[in-house]
């Protein structure tokens, strides 16, 4: 077994020449001495007295002279193994730490339960799984598997190797743990196995585990990834119970980071104010969150206090604090952040902080700052071009849009479902649109797999009906497995554009047994289809049932459609009714529209009521009343005529 080990040390061991081995004059001068101390009566007490001053030599960092000590001593024990071992481990020099075990094993010392925690430890730290594997059996071999010290290297290493099952066995099967042992799992858990992290604290609680810092740190953190309010609230009321919620730093910046992470505003600038704000870590986080929410005057307070304080903001807090200046279109901010960006050099390189500057740019319409900041950029991702592209398809650059689109696939930068659904929305808008370059892009849709993709695929059926061709639209359609809302919206929408309203009403009936959700923009699309094909009754109860079945408020937009469908059928005290009774009774264009209706129908009872509401509604108004008077004008003739 021995002798395994050390033959898998070797590579470990033989490319190795620790920096500061004993000469062949020392290596001499040991072996005299240490056959002359054999002689001497004490040389327990010696051996003893010696392994002190290593250990006090190794504490205060000065190795050297732990080693020459170490050399001089005629007779070793275990002890002075381990603190050599240890000592150099913990002044950062592992692989010659590890020399030193190879060397006490191939001496004939036996490892005690140190030697192991310190030695699996290293091999877990290295990355030198396969040597931890085989210490392993040495520890079973030698009977320390229950060893508390050895059997949380042991689910460390394990942890380490992604082995997490094993690792939980070991940790059972151990039959003490303390809290370092559980700490050694949860950190080992880290960012993933949340599911194992909720087990593992309602088991610490059940086990009478007392938690210590540590543990709530590695705790909390996992369940602000997972947004586990709840528990995470326990947690704080326990660290607040322990008086760690203030005194400690790293708990009390854990839980500003954890209250960021689950979104409660509140909870994180009430954990963040009893922090002294020097000892402030999680200033990023804050940031963040403020960025997040479009809170921009705090975002920016705490962004500057950061300055204050020397503190580096995240490439996160940039991002999210670019982005809020896009989402208020507030270039100010916006150039601000850009100079801050600047002056710490995270220009370079970093294409999340390009994307979003371009976007930015883009988005407070400075098209020009977003293409020269993209001239610039040392390196053109996807992100970068799919920033620029958004940029221009939202600037109405449709043109551009298409042909940084050509360069990406000359370029073989390639395009994921962002590039090419905005290219193939820009394309339908554009003067080139025709069917031929619809159908191009979808062939490059097919090809690179996107076809299936719910926005690429929207913005496809988009553009067949534009030009007209609502088969092509629904071939797009049916290749979706799972259409979603707006699928379905886009599809109603096709056949809205195109006039043919019993198809949009049966793709609603369709949407809603599907268990979907028609929005607002499905019902006017439904309702437009409506009013173009006529359909008077249909489209009464599609607008009756919006409020009375799916608890959607119309909008404007949709009375204006019922407006023209019920006028143009003479159906005009209907349309007044329904108007007199909407929030919109006050909106003197909808009102105009129903008495335009009124003199085709050439209905003078109606048409008077309305001329009167429009010029109260709107009384300063020249327009309506020039409207208005010819309106009664050609009635007054009209009736004089009928008289004479
Ligand atoms: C950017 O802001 C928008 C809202 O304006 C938000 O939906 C989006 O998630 C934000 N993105 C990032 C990366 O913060
Ligand atoms: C309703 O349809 C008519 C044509 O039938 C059209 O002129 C009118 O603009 C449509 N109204 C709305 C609100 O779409
Ligand atoms: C005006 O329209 C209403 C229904 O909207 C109808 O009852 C009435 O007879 C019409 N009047 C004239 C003069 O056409
Ligand atoms: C109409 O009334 C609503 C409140 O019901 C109000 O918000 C809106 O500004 C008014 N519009 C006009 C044009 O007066």
């Amino acid at each position: 077994m021995r002798k395994k080990i050390l033959v898998s040390f070797g590579p470990v061991i033989s490319t190795f020449t620790p920096t500061f081995v004993r000469n062949a004059s020392t290596t001499a001068s040991f072996f005299s001495q240490r056959f002359d101390s054999y002689f001497q009566p004490n040389s327990r007490d010696r051996v003893y007295a010696c392994n002190r001053d290593i250990e006090a030599h190794m504490k205060h960092g000065s190795i050297e002279s732990a080693l020459k000590l170490f050399d001089e001593m005629p007779i070793r024990d275990i002890i002075t193994w381990n603190i050599l071992i240890s000592g150099c481990k913990r002044n950062g020099f592992s692989r010659e730490a590890l020399y030193y075990y190879g060397q006490m094993v191939s001496q004939g010392f036996v490892e005690s339960s140190s030697t192991f925690s310190t030695v699996l430890g290293m091999f877990s730290d290295e990355g030198l799984h396969q040597e931890g594997l085989q210490v392993h059996s040495r520890v079973v071999v030698l009977g320390l598997s229950l060893n508390m010290y050895v059997g949380s290297a042991l689910i460390d290493l394990y942890m380490n190797m992604g082995l997490v099952n094993f690792a939980l066995r070991l940790f059972n099967d151990l039959p003490e743990r303390n809290v370092a042992t559980w700490n050694q799992l949860l950190r080992g858990f880290g960012e993933f196995g949340i599911s194992h992290k909720l087990e593992l604290y309602f088991r610490m609680k059940r086990e009478g585990v007392v938690p210590n810092q540590l543990t709530f740190c590695y705790l909390i953190r996992g369940f602000g990834n997972e947004r586990f309010a709840n528990e995470g609230k326990e947690l704080h009321s326990y660290a607040i119970k322990m008086g760690w919620a203030e005194s400690d730093v790293f708990v009390s910046n854990s839980l500003v980071d954890f209250y960021c992470a689950c979104g409660s505003l509140i909870d994180a600038k009430r954990s963040f104010q009893v922090i002294p704000t020097e000892d402030v870590i999680s200033w990023n986080s804050l940031v963040s969150i403020y960025a997040y929410n479009g809170l921009a005057s705090n975002a920016l307070e705490i962004f500057s206090m950061m300055q204050v304080w020397g503190k580096k903001p995240s490439i996160r807090s940039f991002v999210g604090m670019l982005n809020l200046s896009s989402g208020n279109v507030n270039i100010l901010l916006g150039k601000q952040v850009h100079c801050f960006v600047l002056k710490l050099g995270f220009d370079h390189g970093n294409s999340y902080i390009q994307s979003a500057l371009i976007d930015m740019y883009g988005k407070c319409g400075e098209i020009e700052s977003s293409v020269s900041i993209y001239e610039n950029v040392p390196r053109r991702t996807l992100e970068v071009c799919n920033s620029l592209m958004t940029s221009f398809a939202w600037c109405g650059i449709v043109e551009d849009v298409i042909e940084l689109f050509g360069l990406m696939v000359d370029e073989a930068i390639g395009f994921d479902e962002v590039s090419l659904s905005t290219t193939v929305n820009a394309m339908s808008k554009s003067s080139c649109a025709s069917l031929k370059s619809c159908k191009l892009l979808h062939t490059c849709a097919v090809k690179s797999g996107f076809d299936l993709n719910h926005a690429v695929s929207c913005s496809l059926i988009n553009s067949y009906s534009r030009l007209g061709h609502v088969k092509s639209c629904c071939q797009v359609f049916e290749q979706l497995s799972s259409p979603n809302v707006i699928c379905f919206t886009s599809i109603i929408s096709a056949h809205s554009r195109n006039k043919m309203g019993m198809e949009c009403l049966k793709l609603l009936e369709v949407m809603i047994n599907e268990g979907l959700k028609p929005d607002k923009v499905t019902f006017l699309c439904v309702l437009t289809a409506c009013n173009y094909s006529g359909m008077v009754q249909e489209g009464k109860m599609v607008f009756d049932s919006m409020k009375s079945v799916h608890g959607i408020d119309p909008d404007r937009q949709h009375f204006a459609c019922m407006v023209d469908l019920l006028g143009h059928r003479g159906l005009l005290e209907e349309a007044e009714r329904l108007l007199k009774q909407a929030q919109f009774n006050n909106d003197s264009l909808i009102w105009s529209s129903l008495l335009r209706h009124c003199r085709t129908h050439q209905n003078e009872t109606v048409g008077r009521r309305i001329t009167q509401i429009v010029t109260k509604l709107e009384p300063e108004n020249p327009a309506v009343w020039l409207h208005t008077s010819n309106f009664i004008g050609n009635w007054q003739e009209r009736c004089n005529w009928k008289y004479i």
